[in-house]
C-alpha cells in the first residue's frame, strides 16, 4: 500500500500541523509504503519571496524530521525535486473540466478572501492530481479540507482511464476527522493565517509567553468551573497528554486552580513532550549535509517512480 501526503512550506509547523498531519504521518510510516514531499510548487501561489520558499523548505524538513519521520522508511523529497510531476499536470490538466476546478473550495475561498485569480491558484488541484497519480497512491491522508481536491483527483484518473485505458490508480483519501481540529490561541482552529499558533518549535521565553498570555474570564481561582472542559488550555493539555490533561480539568472544575498555574503546567507540558524532538532538531541543523542528503536521496528514489509512471501516461496518450 503506497501512502502518500504533501506539506506546503508557507510557514511554520505549528501543533494543529503537528497533532493534525505530522504525528499521524509519522504512524502511517509503518503500516506501508509512505511517500511525503514538501509542496514547494505548491507554495508559489500564495507565497512569492524566495528566500522565505527556501527557509520555510528547510524548516519544514527539519521539523518532520526532527518529530520522527524515518527517511529509511519513509520516501522523503521536495516536490520540485521531481519536475516530471509538471509534465503529468499538463497531461491530466488537459481533460480537467473548467467547472469541476471553478468549483473547488479553497480556489472559491481565495476569492472570496480578495485573492486575485491567478492560473495557478485555478491549477492547484491539478498539480496535486499529478502528486498523487504519480506515484501510484493508494491512500492519501489530509485533513477534512483537502478532501474535495483527492475527489478531484479521482475524477481525473477516471477520466483519463476511460479516454486513454488503464492507467492510473484510484486513490482513497484517508481523513481524520474534525475532532482533530486543534484550536489555537484564540480558540478558533489553529492557524497560520490567523497568527494564534503554538509552533512545534522555536524560542523558549518566545513560547512560554504566548501560552502565559491566552485569555481567562476573570472568576476567581476558588470558584469551581463546572465549564473546565471549555477551557482552551484544558484543551490543549488534553490533546498533549491525555492523562494530565483530566487530572487538571478535574482541578479546575473543582475549583482551586489559579488560571496562571494552569497555563504554567501547560507550558511546562507542551515544552517537555517536545524535548528528544528539540534536541534531534538541533542536532540535524547543525548537520545540514545529512538533511539535503535525505532529500536528494528521497528525490531519487521518487524519481524512478515518477518516471515509470509518467512513461505508462504518455505512452497511453499516444506521446510516445
Ligand atoms: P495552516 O492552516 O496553518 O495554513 P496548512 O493549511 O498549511 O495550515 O495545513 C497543513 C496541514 O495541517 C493540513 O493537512 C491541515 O489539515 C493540517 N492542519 C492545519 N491546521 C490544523 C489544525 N488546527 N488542526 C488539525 N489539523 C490542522
Ligand atoms: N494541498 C495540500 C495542503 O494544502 C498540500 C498538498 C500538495 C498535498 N500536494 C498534495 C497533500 C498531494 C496530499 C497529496 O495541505
Amino acid at each position: 500500500m503506497r501512502i502518500l501526503s504533501g506539506i506546503k512550506p508557507t510557514g511554520i509547523p505549528h501543533l494543529g500541523n503537528y497533532f493534525g498531519v505530522i504525528k499521524p504521518a509519522v504512524e502511517l510510516q509503518e503500516k506501508g509504503d509512505a511517500y511525503y514531499f514538501i509542496a514547494d510548487y505548491h507554495s508559489m501561489t500564495s507565497l512569492f519571496d524566495p528566500k522565505q520558499r527556501r527557509d520555510y523548505t528547510l524548516g519544514v524538513a527539519l521539523d518532520w524530521l526532527a518529530c520522527g519521520l524515518d527517511p529509511q522508511r519513509a520516501v522523503f523529497f521536495v516536490q520540485s525535486a521531481v519536475p516530471e510531476v509538471t509534465e503529468l499536470a499538463w497531461i491530466i490538466g488537459t481533460m480537467a473540466p473548467m467547472g469541476l476546478l471553478e468549483r473547488a473550495h479553497a480556489f472559491k475561498d481565495a476569492l472570496a478572501k480578495g485573492r486575485a485569480p491567478t492560473y495557478g491558484l485555478f491549477a492547484y488541484p491539478v498539480l496535486m492530481a499529478a502528486d498523487i497519480l504519480l506515484y501510484d497512491s493508494n491512500v492519501v491522508p489530509v485533513g477534512s479540507d483537502q478532501k474535495q481536491h483527492v475527489e478531484i483527483t479521482r475524477d481525473l484518473a477516471v477520466k483519463f482511464n476511460q479516454t486513454y485505458g488503464e492507467t492510473f490508480i484510484i486513490p482513497e483519501p484517508d481523513i481524520r476527522g474534525d475532532s482533530a481540529a486543534i484550536p489555537g490561541l484564540d480558540g478558533q482552529k489553529m492557524s497560520k493565517s490567523y497568527g494564534n499558533t503554538i509552533e512545534i518549535f522555536g524560542d523558549e521565553a518566545v513560547l512560554r509567553k504566548k501560552i502565559m498570555a491566552i485569555k481567562m474570564d476573570s472568576r476567581a481561582p476558588a470558584e469551581p468551573k463546572p465549564d473546565a472542559d471549555k477551557n482552551l488550555a484544558i484543551q490543549l493539555l488534553k490533546i498533549i497528554d491525555a492523562s494530565v490533561g483530566k487530572e487538571y480539568e478535574a482541578k479546575l472544575r473543582a475549583g482551586g486552580l489559579g488560571y496562571g498555574d494552569l497555563k504554567k503546567k501547560l507550558f511546562e507540558v507542551y515544552w517537555e513532550y517536545f524535548a528528544a524532538a528539540r534536541l534531534k532538531r538541533a542536532q540535524l541543523a547543525a548537520n545540514l549535509d545529512f538533511v539535503n542528503s535525505v532529500l536528494a536521496d528521497g528525490a531519487a528514489r521518487a524519481r524512478v517512480k515518477a518516471r515509470e509512471v509518467l512513461k505508462r501516461a504518455r505512452k497511453a496518450s499516444g506521446l510516445e
